[in-house]
């Protein structure tokens, strides 16, 4: 064992007590009259002001019911007698990661949490080895924080990052045609292909087992230390999409879960199959030499939001992962059929569901995307502005939200005036 394993062993000792103890932390009981397949009772445990539809609330999620309760729970302990809570739940976070392991597919020993996807992807790239003369290729479409973590890593390992557009009109993207401009940029060096699982800036979604098939060709006959891994920022399908993270084919997956899922604020989890490609960059307090251990950065956390994730993949379960893809789908094709209608509205985001996910973005002629959320706030619904260069009006329908909201959604939409 390396040095850095002892002193994490020793480290997680701090937070976990030196004995075992094991965390039996009932599930709280959730309402009585709860029934998760009645979409009002799902919508009565946000807390959220019923007098707006909440198009954003994907951007950060508002805690439903059983996770606000699980956080005050642990607040509570905490509060109380920090040191002995902090004993009691030594299991916690391997509880956590198989709870996730269930939602996300594969083994527990697969997940690592983090904050938030921004950390999940600075871990990746952070520790992400590479040799002299390897590269990188990723897409025009990725948010910020994900280039910036690229060039981070271009900085450390003078690695060259090259973007590619995978579509010229998001609302024509097709997918043989990303899978085939994503195969061209791709060379003998590629070593990282770092995409987004669907795009904030136009709702696209991209063919993510599609690329992965691709990647597995040209990796056929690679050394595993020359492999092009598939790195995804996958935020806005992970809670929003019916299929597993491991089902997907990529390699890593950064993703928050305090966005679609609707999990506690502050937390999120990278999932990942190739770790030997990384070294650790934050030591690690958790416990066990497992992957999703060892790169789970360390320090003392708010724990009482990453223990209460476990709610929220509960209730998530509870509610099915293919009823809430359903409602989203539902609700944003209701919402594109009705902005389709209205002469000064241009959709941005595919029709097609299979290219698409909850994001509908859209432009109004003759008014930016700002002064559009302000009217619309002002008719009752909150909606949001895609946070790049080209500014959209962007929208997401969710469990918090209802068809006939949507059906306001548009009618708001229909009144704007520059
Ligand atoms: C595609 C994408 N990735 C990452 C983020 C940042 O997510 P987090 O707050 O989990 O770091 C955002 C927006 O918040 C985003 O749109």
């Amino acid at each position: 064992m390396d040095e850095l394993g002892r002193r994490t062993i020793l480290t997680a000792g701090l937070v976990t007590g030196l004995v075992a103890c094991t965390t039996t932390d009932p599930a709280p009981p959730a309402p009585a009259r709860f029934d998760p397949a009645d979409w009002d009772d799902v919508r009565a445990l946000f807390p959220l002001d019923p007098d707006l539809v909440h198009t954003a609330a994907f951007v950060l999620a508002a805690h439903p019911k059983p996770v606000a309760d699980a956080i005050e729970r642990h607040r509570a302990g905490l509060d109380a007698d920090t040191e002995a809570y902090l004993h009691s739940h030594g299991t916690a976070e391997a509880e956590l990661r198989k709870t996730a392991a269930v939602y996300l597919g594969g083994t527990p020993d697969q997940v690592a949490f983090t904050d938030s996807t921004t950390m999940g992807l600075g871990v990746l790239y952070s520790g992400m080895r590479l040799r002299a003369g390897q590269d990188v290729v990723t897409s025009t479409h990725d948010f910020v924080a994900h280039h910036a973590a690229l060039d981070l890593m271009a900085r450390r390992t003078g690695a060259t990052v090259r973007e590619v557009a995978l579509y010229d009109d998001p609302r024509a993207a097709d997918a043989d045609e990303v899978v085939s401009r994503l195969r061209s940029a791709i060379t003998a060096n590629t070593r990282v292909v770092a995409i987004t699982w669907v795009h904030s800036s136009t709702g696209v979604r991209l063919p993510v087992p599609a690329i992965a098939a691709m990647l597995a060709d040209v990796n056929t006959g690679r050394a595993p230390e020359d492999r092009a891994l598939l790195c995804v920022d996958g935020v806005h399908g992970f809670g929003a999409v019916d299929i597993a993270v491991a089902d997907l084919g990529c390699d890593f997956l950064s993703s928050g879960t305090h966005k679609w899922l609707f999990g506690p604020r502050g937390t999120g989890v990278l999932w990942g199959r190739a770790w030997d490609a990384l070294d650790p960059v934050i030591p690690t307090f958790s416990e066990g030499s497992s992957p999703g251990a060892r790169f789970t950065p360390g320090g003392y956390h708010s724990f009482e939001h990453r223990w209460a994730l476990r709610e929220a993949f509960e209730l998530h379960e509870r509610i099915g992962r293919g009823r809430i893809a359903e409602r989203i789908t539902v609700q944003a094709t209701r919402l594109k059929e009705g902005l389709a209608k209205i002469p000064s509205i241009t959709l941005i985001t595919p029709d097609d569901p299979d290219m698409s996910a909850g994001i509908v973005c859209c432009e109004v002629d003759g008014m930016d995307a700002f002064t559009a959320v302000v009217a619309l706030r002002e008719a009752g619904v909150v909606a949001s502005v895609t946070p790049y260069a080209q500014q959209y009006l962007r929208f997401g329908p969710s469990i918090v939200t209802t068809p006939d909201q949507v059906d306001k959604v548009v009618t708001a939409a229909r009144a704007l005036r520059p």
